[in-house]
């Protein structure tokens, strides 16, 4: 069945004559149908925990554009509240959480709670079934280093230098956060895949702030265990990992974490990547969501040459980030439109 999947059919490594494509954060605040449905839940964490919400609003984005792929509703910052973290959002000011700011902090953390996601998993099974035959689910997961930065700086912050200044300070109690987060995310991961979902993504969105020794040990180290461990345990689910800002890393990494798929993130040259990696490694991204922002020829231009890049090879479209809150919604039909329209 997943099989007949365009994604899951590209996560194997076969090219399509037309690359399957989802925006990461493709559920969100630029769609009316969220906002209208945000407005009904008392705080964003609750959003995220009611499944008949969350189930609809994962739903959203495919009923208006049929992407290849649904992405889980939910955010990274759910393990943190699983471990006992105050983890609260502000509209307009992101996530707020009691800063974690000695190592005693670390070990005053409670065990991770898995079932307190269980309404994860249950939106998981009523998005199982309302999905098209053709759409994939992804699941995902925040990377130990992004995670940990936003439970350290309690908020977020232009360059995790909180979190980048405890690891100096702490490396032993911050590697035993880092050591938590591996096996909280694993298990959450497996419990993704055993309620349904077809693909994992682990985003590590602040990776590109670390110089290369600490890239090392709390960025692509932390990753490679948990795709190991995921291989180990449920070794038929393809994982993507998206590690923004890896930059000049990527070729290595490619090589060495062992996942399916590499997300690029916008900064990076689709050309150079293809140049810099084995043809049957599996690219994913990577329109700047300022592009999709702009729209009209400009839009049409970044189009084409990421097509133009990837082609022959095994593709994933989507964005270099998440997608903006004022993104016009004609703009990612115009974009969908013209990415489907690429071979015919
Ligand atoms: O992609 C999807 O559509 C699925 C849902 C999803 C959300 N967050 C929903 C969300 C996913 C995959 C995430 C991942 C996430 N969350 C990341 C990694 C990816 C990235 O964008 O870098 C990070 C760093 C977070 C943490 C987080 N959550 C921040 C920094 C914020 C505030 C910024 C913002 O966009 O408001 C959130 C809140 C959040 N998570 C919203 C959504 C739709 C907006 C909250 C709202 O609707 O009020």
């Amino acid at each position: 069945m997943s099989g007949s999947k365009p994604l899951i059919a590209t996560l194997r490594g076969q090219s399509q004559d037309i690359p399957p494509i989802w925006l990461m954060r493709q559920a969100g605040r630029y769609l009316p149908e969220y906002r209208a449905l945000r407005s009904k839940a008392t705080s964003f964490l609750d959003f995220c925990y009611n499944p008949a919400m969350a189930a609809e609003v994962t739903l959203q984005p495919i009923r208006r554009y049929h992407f290849d792929a649904a992405i889980l509703f939910s955010d990274i910052l759910v393990v943190p509240d699983a471990m006992g973290q105050t983890v609260s959002f502000e509209t307009g000011h992101g996530p707020r959480l009691d800063p974690i700011e000695t190592p005693e902090a670390v070990d005053r953390l409670n065990s991770f709670d898995l079932g307190k996601l269980d309404p994860v998993f249950e939106t998981i099974d009523r998005v199982k079934s309302a999905l098209p035959a053709d759409v994939a689910l992804i699941g995902f997961c925040g990377a130990p280093w992004t995670v940990a930065s936003y439970m350290i700086a309690g908020q977020g912050t232009p360059d995790q230098a909180p979190a980048r200044l405890f690891a100096f300070r702490h490396p032993q109690a911050f590697e035993r956060l880092i050591e938590r987060l591996i096996d909280a995310s694993v298990s959450y991961l497996v419990r993704q895949i055993d309620a349904g979902v077809e693909a994992v993504q682990i985003f590590d969105s602040w990776a590109g702030v670390l110089p290369a020794n600490e890239f090392a040990s709390w960025s692509s180290g932390p990753i490679a265990r948990i795709v190991a461990a995921l291989k180990q345990q449920r070794p038929q689910t393809p994982v993507i990992a998206f590690v923004r800002g890896a930059d000049a890393q990527l070729p290595h990494l490619t090589r060495t974490l062992g996942a399916e798929a590499y997300g690029l993130d916008t900064a990076l040259d689709p050309v150079w990547a293809v140049a810099q990696t084995s043809p049957s490694t599996v690219l994913q991204g990577n329109l700047d969501p300022l592009a999709l922002v702009a729209g009209g020829a400009a839009l049409d231009r970044e189009i084409d040459y990421i097509l133009g890049a990837f082609a022959g090879r095994p593709h994933i479209f989507n964005l270099g980030h998440g997608i903006l809150q004022q993104t016009p919604i004609e703009h990612v039909e115009r974009l969908l439109a013209r990415v489907r329209a690429s071979r015919s």
